[in-house]
């Protein structure tokens, strides 16, 4: 049909352009956010829009296509980086008192932190698992979409303002040591010991189109489903699920649930409130909206 006779499409203009940009993105550098919620994408396109003073979404397209020290710029702004250690106490505390028993059992583990932003979520299970005895046992891979957060999260490097909050988060989550023993303070930072990682593998994965992971006793994956349409947050579960063993927890973030996911028979409620879930030992495949691995 020819537009210039018809008219436009009801599609806004910035609906368009925020279709195309993303589009733009994919093709030109394989970063796929066509999938993620429209309404926040949108708000963070806009703000890159300003920072880099263009007057347009097209003109921030034209940036990112011919100006390739423009694109990681961008990359921050549509990624979120807010984090804590020790985020939402009760979560940690939930872990210490209902997950670690059942994972005692095991003679060796494995744990995946998919979207580790900066690391402060790790440093978090590596400072949990060492109180509770586990740490010898254990794998963790961190993952992470982000090369800027992945890098900072592998120097373990935090503002020392900060510190004041994880300690306390540390405390509420029923931390059985000191958090000052851990780090060590100077030009205001506070550097975290780094045998603290020695037994993390630090990777770029991202959940859109990347693989899984084999044998996982535990995943962790907080506030990054709720950047994801419906879909796409499936085709995540779907990963965590398949990386699994029967019986392994994958714990939430506060707002995120498994409720809606087609994959919801697969897992059983473990400690609600915290969004902590459970495999089950009888699992099938999702019978829509898969997209498969890479
Ligand atoms: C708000 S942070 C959450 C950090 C941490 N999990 C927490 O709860 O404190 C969201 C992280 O998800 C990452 N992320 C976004 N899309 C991703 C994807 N497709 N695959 C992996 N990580 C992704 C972002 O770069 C960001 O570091």
């Amino acid at each position: 049909m020819d537009a210039a006779v018809t008219g436009p499409t009801s599609q806004s203009t910035h609906e368009l352009e925020v279709e195309l940009v993303l589009e733009a993105i994919f093709r030109r550098y394989h970063y796929d956010f066509r999938r993620y919620a429209r309404p926040s994408i949108s708000r963070r396109l806009e703000r890159a829009q300003q920072h880099f003073g263009c007057s347009s979404l097209t003109m921030l397209q034209n940036k990112i296509l011919h100006d390739p020290t423009a694109f990681p710029v961008l990359l921050n702004f549509l990624t979120v980086q807010v984090s804590e250690m020790f985020r939402d106490p009760s979560f940690f505390r939930a872990l210490r008192e209902r997950v670690i028993p059942h994972l005692r059992t095991y003679p060796s583990l494995k744990v995946w932190v998919a979207g580790c932003a900066e690391g402060e979520e790790l440093y978090s299970l590596a400072i949990l698992f060492r109180e509770e005895g586990l740490e010898a046992r254990t794998i963790f891979y961190a993952t992470e979409l982000s090369p800027t957060a992945l890098d900072k999260a592998q120097a373990g490097i935090y503002d020392i303002d900060r510190l004041a909050l994880f300690t306390e988060n540390h405390q509420k989550s029923g931390g059985r040591s000191s958090l000052s023993d851990y780090y060590i303070a100077g030009y205001g930072s506070a550097i975290f010991d780094k045998t603290l990682r020695a037994r993390t593998v630090f990777s770029a994965h991202s959940l859109v189109s990347d693989a899984v992971f084999s044998e996982i006793h535990l995943v962790l994956c907080r506030n990054v489903l709720i950047y994801f349409e419906r879909d796409l947050q499936d085709r995540a579960i779907g990963l965590f699920r398949d990386s699994l063993v029967h019986g392994g927890f994958l714990g939430l973030g506060s707002k995120e649930t498994l409720h809606f996911s087609c994959h919801r028979e697969h897992f059983a409620d473990f400690v609600p409130s915290e969004r902590i879930f459970r495999k089950r030992s009888t699992s099938q495949a999702c019978p829509e909206r898969t997209h498969a691995a890479a």
